[in-house]
């Protein structure tokens, strides 16, 4: 097997660059470094499949947001400048991508799950802040807030951040005060909004008023802290932690879809709104098997609904390669299952 994408180390050097044969002794090494999976296949057909930021600049804001904690942690100050940079560098990749369909997936090792998800936050916040049509200083503050959304879990015991089990109900109180203690960091902070500040206090209030710290809700919380709780309950959803596998794309669209509607009303029904018709449920260059038994590629968004996309046919029911790979739309995914 082939490698498809380049894997690159917490602080962004290459470990093994796209293409390279993939043998037994590579595999052991990136268990060991605590990587779940790689991407596989054709390099040059994978690079067909864009994402909306580049790999490298991924890696490189892991690597700044890692650095910056871990500073503050130790008693420093945050250094808002390095990470000001890297966030620049995410909205102008992700605004001159911004025909590329968010490609929802993500690979990395558990133990660097806050940082990757910061970054991972800022970038399906800044995509959704383009389809929600705000300005470029708007993004660049939403970005902003986006990745320092979680900066105040430095503050928290690191037996309750890591630990493989529910918490206690006094564990629940410790860890809800991130959202304070993220504020009060970022607060009158040079190079940072107080409305990229209030996403930190803001991105767990919900909409009916259920969320936390101060149970705000409707216009009480401001835009940022909704695409932001978008975004977070997103990722949350869709990545491994220690204690649980994480969800598909798929079923966790559909959960975001139900937090939006009329009986729940949790979340943001417009900005929800906005993010399924931005997103698509099975990434282009994923291989799903349909009801019918055929089995193709993704190799693009369907019509208006989110759960529908274009599947390039590429082997009948009984296995068999066709001459002539056909596109079809297929618009209920829930008719397919990613193999
Ligand atoms: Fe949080």
């Amino acid at each position: 097997m082939q490698l498809a994408r380049t894997v690159y180390s917490a602080d962004g050097r290459v470990l093994l660059s796209a293409g390279v044969v993939i043998k037994e002794s590579y595999i052991d090494r990136l268990r060991k470094l605590g990587f779940p999976a790689v991407y596989v296949g054709d390099p040059v057909e994978a690079e067909a499949f864009r994402e909306a930021v580049r790999e490298s600049t991924r890696r490189r804001a892991i690597a700044v947001v890692k650095r910056s904690f871990n500073e503050v942690k130790l008693g420093s100050s945050l250094q808002l400048e390095p990470i000001a940079q890297v966030v620049n560098d995410i909205v102008d990749e992700v605004v001159a991508n911004r025909e590329v369909i968010l490609p929802l997936t993500d690979i990395r090792s558990h133990d660097e799950y806050t940082f990757g998800h910061s970054v991972n936050v800022c970038i399906i916040s800044v995509m959704l802040g383009i389809a929600l049509e705000l300005d470029d200083l708007t993004l660049r503050d939403l970005a902003m807030g986006a990745i320092l959304h979680d900066v105040g879990k430095v503050k928290v015991p690191e037996e309750i951040l890591l630990k493989p089990a529910p918490l206690t109900s006094k564990e629940w109180t410790e860890m809800r005060k991130h959202t304070l203690y993220g504020f009060q960091l970022l607060r009158g902070g040079d190079g940072v909004s107080s409305r990229a500040a209030h996403v930190a206090y803001q991105h767990h209030e919900r909409s009916d008023g259920s969320g936390y710290p101060r149970a705000l809700a409707g216009n009480g919380i401001h835009l940022f802290a909704k695409i932001v709780a978008v975004a977070d309950t997103y990722d949350a959803m869709t990545s491994d932690r220690i204690y649980r596998k994480g969800v598909t794309p798929f079923a966790a669209l559909k959960v975001i879809k139900e937090l939006a509607s009329e009986e729940s009303g949790q979340l943001d029904k417009h900005v929800v709104d906005t993010f399924l018709a931005n997103v698509v449920p099975y990434p282009p260059g994923s291989k799903v098997r349909l009801n019918t038994g055929e089995v193709g590629m993704v190799v693009g968004k369907g019509a208006n609904s989110f759960d529908s996309v274009m599947v390039e046919v590429k082997y009948d029911a009984y296995g068999r390669a066709l001459s002539k790979p056909t596109i079809i739309t297929v618009l209920n995914m829930r008719v397919a299952h990613m193999v």
